[in-house]
């Protein structure tokens, strides 16, 4: 049986001097949810890990490094879906979480499916996770654009607003068959307090089947879960399109019914992936067995280590 790995560090307008971190980002988050996979790992494992890198990454859009609410805090949301159980497990609008990610696995082996704010904390030093002051989350970055938000007065930076990152995710094949799809995301810039997008969503941000394949979603929540994205994406699979094919569909939809501005990455049941987005650039990286390296990218070209 084969194996595959694939990966997101968000879509949108990432700026020209942070590619190379987000190239990078996805680089070290492919590669660790990889060797776990290669070792025998499951799918879930992979996931989880391979997200927990790019959380604890401050350049992405997850875990330090978010984006702020209005209010100037960073309110996380995250999610995992186990393709074998079609078990999920997902938080939202989290204050004091550094790795929602575990915290999503630890909802997904509970009997529930969704907990949201003061109650999933809750859950999380119930089940032995330390909570985190709100201000641990937050980097020099994002406060000053924060401040250049409410210096303007406005809810976006611009007619042609497009924020500078988003939601990372993964999915995974392993050994045995199984498919994993996790996300984690600060949502969008100087989103309202208790804005929750699509990523906490079942079958908008994300899904997982080991009868058909698994999808992670990156780009805004609303037109994303408006849309049903990551099912949209999984009904094309199920019609016999590759990964590739199902992706490209699913963002065509939804540029034509919702003019939404997204991007997806797909493994399917046979370990082949996929991937596509309308967004400006999305960062993102595949390990796939036979390959000997990672594809890595953030533009429409292959990323290379800028030379010294
Ligand atoms: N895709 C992340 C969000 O809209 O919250």
């Amino acid at each position: 049986m084969t194996v595959a790995m694939i990966v997101h560090g968000g879509a949108w307008a990432i700026p020209d001097d942070q590619v190379d971190a987000h190239a990078r980002g996805c680089l070290t988050a492919v590669r660790t949810g990889y060797a776990i996979l290669r070792d025998g790992g499951s799918a879930l494992d992979a996931v989880e890990a391979a997200i927990r890198v790019m959380e604890d990454d401050p350049i992405f859009d997850a875990g330090r490094g978010s984006c702020l609410t209005r209010d100037g805090e960073v309110e996380l949301d995250a999610s995992l879906m186990d393709g074998a159980t079609l078990n999920v497990g997902a938080v939202a609008c989290v204050k004091h979480i550094a790795q929602p990610i575990h915290l999503a696995r630890l909802v997904l082996e509970s009997p529930h499916v969704l907990l949201v704010g003061e109650g999933a904390e809750r859950f999380a030093q119930q089940h032995g996770m330390p909570l985190c002051a709100n201000e641990d989350l937050i980097v020099e970055r994002e406060r000053a654009i924060w401040q250049e938000y409410q210096r303007r007065g406005h809810t976006h930076l611009g007619d042609a607003f497009e924020p500078r990152a988003d939601t990372v995710g993964a999915v995974a094949l392993d050994a045995s068959g199984n498919i994993a799809a996790g996300l984690s995301t600060g949502g969008t810039p100087n989103k309202l307090p208790g804005r929750v997008g699509d990523v906490p969503l079942v079958g908008c941000g994300f899904y997982a089947d080991n009868a058909v394949g698994g999808v992670a979603c990156t780009g805004f929540g609303e037109a994303i879960a408006r849309m049903a994205l990551a099912h949209r994406t999984m009904q094309g699979l199920e019609a016999g399109l590759t990964p590739a094919e199902a992706a490209e569909r699913a963002i065509q939809t939804l540029a034509a019914r919702v003019s939404g501005t997204a991007g997806l990455i797909v493994v399917d049941r046979l370990g082949r992936v996929g991937f596509a987005y309308n967004t400006k650039r999305m960062a993102r990286a595949f390990l796939t067995e036979g390959m000997a390296r990672p594809y890595v990218a953030v533009d429409r070209t292959e990323w290379k280590e800028p030379e010294d």
